[in-house]
């Protein structure tokens, strides 16, 4: 195969294109050209100019119109770049007459943000849905433009669909997808049996706008060895990890993939499973950098992947990363979903750990058993799931007050005494149940 860049070695050459309408402004469609730019470093290329076309409307034949499309063309022979990048999603139509114009690989939004993600995938599951997000989105936009471009395949844009895949037809591709849809149903039904393994377990997933700081929180929340870089899209595959905390059950920390503004709503969707981790989780920190100056919008883009997921507020706490890059205001302090931290320095870690604790015990309660010494398999099962409190024996019997999560309350219920409802606080002493709400106690 030729390199991507034409023979000349060193990261693709690109340019980033992207429009203002009548009813957007100019400073947010630059910033969000910015952000595309990154993308674009992240998939491993280089920008080499940036193009901003002002219109009513995108252009239905040309998304910039004819006259911009000829100003990129120019623009690309001056810098020798070798790809294009739109900063929205094009219909087959615009790439197809684009191309034609500008002579070089144009790509959309959508098929960078694929790109990444083929990158970054690890997983089998991973793979295969970057691989089936790629093919659905190519088979509409496969022309016999494609095939002239195909010495360029392997490049940004067409990396995880094997380069030969390309050519062939339509009909190959079709039946190809249908295998992987296949073949992810599997993946997807072992994921659920695992999932329901860790049941016993207190899972706390990670979610938020790339670049947020999730993976650098999973490591300070682990102490764990995963990488923290600083591109967008670092982890693609959720990474679960035990916690070191002290808590009455075995915590499960999840990293997940980041969010970003304009990801194409098909690829939510596709990435939907990796993100069942977080659907399933019992608490999901929304971590957001609370340095970042679109720190509001990010939390929003945040907020409606999370909605869109069925995950409801009070399931979230916000975690404000960063936090040695601003100051902390005393409202923010004092809110019971919300906690600023710095990932990096470990500032404000234990108040989160706190809350993380809080809820965990807010999902159980304190009871007082009677067992005889001869249950053992239920004495095991009890050291297993539950937090004992205080145990004496009376004879052949066993008197414990233990802290139970509320799933496993039935397995022990026919040993319960009555009398001593209520729940653990914080430091692990016994409240009154009414006292227990979480959001009343966490200030
Ligand atoms: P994606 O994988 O893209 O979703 O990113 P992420 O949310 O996992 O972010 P990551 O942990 O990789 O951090 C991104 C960058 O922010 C890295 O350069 C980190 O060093 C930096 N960072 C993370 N936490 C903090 C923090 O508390 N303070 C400062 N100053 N930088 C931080």
């Amino acid at each position: 195969m030729a390199h991507p860049n034409g023979g000349r070695g060193g990261p693709e050459r690109a340019i980033v294109a992207g429009l203002i309408t009548r009813d957007g402004s100019r400073t947010v469609a630059e910033e969000h050209l910015e952000e595309l730019a990154k993308l674009v470093e992240a998939a491993g290329g280089a920008v080499s100019a940036a193009v901003l076309a002002k219109r009513q409307a995108p252009d239905p034949a040309m998304y910039v119109g004819k006259g911009k499309a000829a100003e990129i063309a120019e623009l690309a022979r001056r810098h020798e770049a070798t790809l294009v990048v739109f900063d929205d999603d094009l219909s087959p139509a615009q790439i197809r007459n684009l191309e034609k114009v500008i002579e070089i690989k144009v790509i959309d939004r959508s098929a960078l943000i694929l790109d990444i993600f083929a990158r970054r995938a690890r997983s089998r599951e991973s793979r295969t849905q970057v691989e089936l997000a790629q093919l659905k989105y190519l088979l509409p936009r496969l022309t016999r433009q494609w095939s002239h471009l195909s010495r360029q395949a392997g490049g940004i844009g067409t990396r995880g669909v094997g380069e030969t895949q390309l050519e062939i037809d339509r009909r190959m591709i079709r039946t190809r997808i249908s295998r992987l849809d296949e073949e992810l149903t599997k993946i997807e039904r072992n994921r659920a049996t695992q999932r329901k393994g860790r049941r016993s377990a207190f899972t706390v997933a990670l979610v938020g706008y790339t670049n947020a700081g999730k993976s650098t929180l999973f490591n300070q929340l682990t102490r764990g060895s995963a990488e923290a870089v600083d591109k967008l899209f670092a982890t693609l595959d959720a990474r679960l990890h035990k916690s070191h905390f002290d808590a009455p059950r075995e915590t499960v920390i999840i990293d997940t993939v980041g969010f970003i503004r304009k990801l194409p709503h098909h690829l939510v969707a596709s990435f939907r499973s990796t993100m069942e981790e977080a659907v399933a989780a019992d608490l999901v920190l929304h971590v957001i950098d609370g340095s970042h100056p679109q720190s509001d919008e990010q939390r929003e883009v945040g907020e409606e992947v999370l909605h869109e997921l069925g995950i409801l507020a009070d399931r979230v706490i916000e975690v404000y990363n960063k936090a040695d890059r601003f100051a902390v205001g005393v409202g923010e302090q004092k809110k019971s979903r919300a906690v600023a931290v710095s990932a990096l320095t470990g500032q404000g870690c234990d108040r989160l750990i706190a809350m993380i604790r809080e809820r965990e015990l807010a999902e159980g309660e304190v009871v007082r058993l009677q067992i005889p010494a001869s249950e053992s398999r239920i004495l095991a099962r009890l050291h297993e799931l539950a937090q004992i409190e205080h145990q004496e024996a009376d004879q052949d019997l066993l008197r414990i007050v233990a802290w139970i999560p509320d799933y496993a309350r039935h397995q022990f219920e026919a040993f319960e005494l009555p009398d001593l409802g209520g729940r653990i606080d914080d430091s692990g002493r016994k409240s009154s149940t009414e006292e227990a709400g979480v959001a009343g106690r966490s200030t």
